[in-house]
């Protein structure tokens, strides 16, 4: 069953980075394509971790598909139009963002109850030529029937598939997940579905496909960022674990300019989701570290325990 059902790495803005999905693919893989976290348009303008997160040459060698989020569809389509222009054929569009601060003007899972709304992104999309569009979404932003108003509205954009995490923008990450909503999904949907959410272990891969065998594949988030060896168990040795994270390290180390205590920043908001079944005492080390001495010393001890 697994074997037929494609696997995509979720994104996860400020973490699965161009760097991250390069590193997985080297050390880890088994990922069938790459989701970039989106990107979006503020005050008119892009903002240049996101254009450098795309580049195609900071992409290569992984199946990579760039997303965005907007609320109306003059961004939208300056966002395609500068992905077109770097040779992407295929885009990811936003329907699932909870974040209040967006969601609230109507973007990601804000624009959900909006029907109108979404009807004209779809269409000014559909207008770019030479373009396929994919669509990830949630159920609603505080009603979870809003996908019932949203589905018909995907033949305006003949999406390839639609990725859902059946659960409502409102819960943002805690809230349960809605399989009766998903179920009646699978079955009304022109458009091939792509399971998410909450998905931990290659036996979740199994029973989720058991369960909806219709389904073409599931994107997988946290649980892969915790733990990049979850499709590749043989991989999760402490030596694969330390390369990932060096070559993150290496990275903010070369690239950032605000010194020492910005890497270490940075690093530390990486911990939050790296390696989460490692030990408790040297995860805590790490966060807690006030200097890279430090950080170093606990990271050594957190290696030498896995
Ligand atoms: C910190 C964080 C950042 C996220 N950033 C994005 C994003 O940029 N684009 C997006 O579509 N989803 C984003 N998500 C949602 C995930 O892609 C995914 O849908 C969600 O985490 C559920 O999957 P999981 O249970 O496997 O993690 C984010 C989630 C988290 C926790």
């Amino acid at each position: 069953m697994i074997s037929s059902c494609k696997i995509f790495s979720a994104p996860l803005q400020g973490f699965t980075t161009h760097i991250w999905r390069n590193a997985h693919a080297r050390i880890f893989g088994g990922i069938d394509a790459y989701y970039s976290p989106f990107m979006r348009i503020e005050h008119g303008n892009f903002l240049n971790r996101d254009i450098n997160d795309v580049k195609p040459e900071n992409n290569q060698g992984i199946t990579f598909t760039p997303q965005i989020l907007a609320c109306n569809p003059v961004d939208a389509l300056h966002m395609v139009q500068h992905l077109k222009e770097n040779a992407y054929t295929h885009i990811n569009i936003n329907l699932g963002c909870p974040f209040p601060p967006i969601a609230l003007k109507h973007k990601g899972s804000g624009m959900l109850p909006y029907p109108q709304e979404v009807s004209a992104l779809f269409q000014a999309l559909k207008s770019v030529e030479g373009i396929s569009y994919s669509v990830k979404m949630r159920l609603g932003w505080q009603d979870d029937d809003d996908w019932r108003n949203i589905l018909p509205l995907m033949d305006l954009l003949s999406p390839t598939h639609i990725i859902v995490h059946p659960c409502i923008g409102k819960d943002q990450y805690k809230g349960n997940l809605n399989h009766d909503a998903f179920t009646e999904m699978v079955k009304v949907s022109h458009y091939p579905l792509i399971y998410n959410g909450n998905i931990q272990s290659m036996r979740d891969i199994e029973e989720i496909t058991r369960q909806y065998p219709s389904i073409q594949g599931v994107m997988i988030g946290r649980a892969l960022a915790s733990d990049p060896a979850l499709l590749c168990p043989e991989k999760a040795t402490p030596d694969n674990y330390r390369k990932l994270h060096n070559l993150i390290y290496s990275h903010y180390a070369a690239t950032l300019d605000g010194g020492e205590h910005q890497v270490l920043k940075k690093m530390q908001s990486f911990w939050e989701m790296y390696l989460l079944h490692a030990d408790r005492k040297c995860r805590k080390a790490i966060k807690k570290a006030t200097s890279i001495a430090k950080y170093e010393a606990a990271l050594e001890s957190l290696f030498n325990t896995l």
